[in-house]
């Protein structure tokens, strides 16, 4: 079982993040999803909401999405970080309505073990499937189940922030080596999908 990802560790990353993200790719994706009334955007492992603020801005006027994780902590720090983010927010019932620089973008939140079924959140309406710093914790057997899965709805994945084993430090610092070792055993642990991917997550030829 996972030892689980604290909310106050994914906010400081969240920065460094958004500005490691490729915008060809992510400007593919948005056209992925093409021009409908509402997009709907379904993000897995969604922590406290980070995808979805790096996203939407890529996306529509109007857009549904529905964020999927095991952990009720991380939940509700999503609900709470979406709703400082947006510039109006209102609850209503379990759902979240925001707007946010001229869009307007409902969220659900779906508490959802993926390694037991990576399928499940598939289903019903849905434009666009999303994840981000989530395939490098997934098993060699999950994938393939997941990636039939998707292949059978025919549906477009947008997924970010695989780590592919390349690492720079800059400024260098002598507590490197130790870091590097210590998000290396961080990596290997269970996240109750089986063996992690880690870098063989990542296309073969952007691994090292
Ligand atoms: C590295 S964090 C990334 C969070 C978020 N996507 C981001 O970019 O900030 C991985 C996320 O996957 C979730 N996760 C791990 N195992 C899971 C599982 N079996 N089912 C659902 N979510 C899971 C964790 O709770 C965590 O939120």
């Amino acid at each position: 079982m996972s030892e689980g990802f604290s909310a106050e560790w994914l906010a400081l990353r969240e920065p460094a993040d958004h500005a490691a993200r490729d915008p060809g790719l992510a400007a593919a994706a948005s056209a992925a999803v093409g021009e409908r009334r509402v997009q709907r955007v379904v993000d897995l492992g969604c922590g406290a909401g980070s995808n979805l603020r790096g996203f939407a801005p890529k996306l529509g006027p109007r857009q549904h999405w529905t964020l999927v994780d095991f952990d009720p902590r991380l939940l509700e720090a999503a609900r709470a970080a979406l709703t400082r983010w947006a510039d109006r927010a209102r609850a209503e019932g379990d759902a979240l309505f925001l707007e946010q620089g001229g869009r307007r973008i409902e969220v659900a939140f779906r508490q959802v073990d993926l390694a037991a079924d990576p399928a499940g959140p598939l289903a019903g309406e849905v434009d666009l499937v999303t994840a981000a710093a989530l395939f490098d914790l997934v098993s060699q057997d999950w994938l393939a189940r997941f990636s039939d899965a998707l292949a059978a709805r025919r549906l477009p994945l947008y997924t970010v922030l695989i780590y592919d084993g390349i690492e720079r430090w800059a400024p260098p610092h002598p507590a490197d080596a130790a870091a590097l070792a210590a998000f290396h055993a961080h990596q290997a642990g269970d996240k109750g999908f089986g063996p992690a991917l880690r870098p063989q997550a990542a296309p073969p030829s952007r691994r090292r």
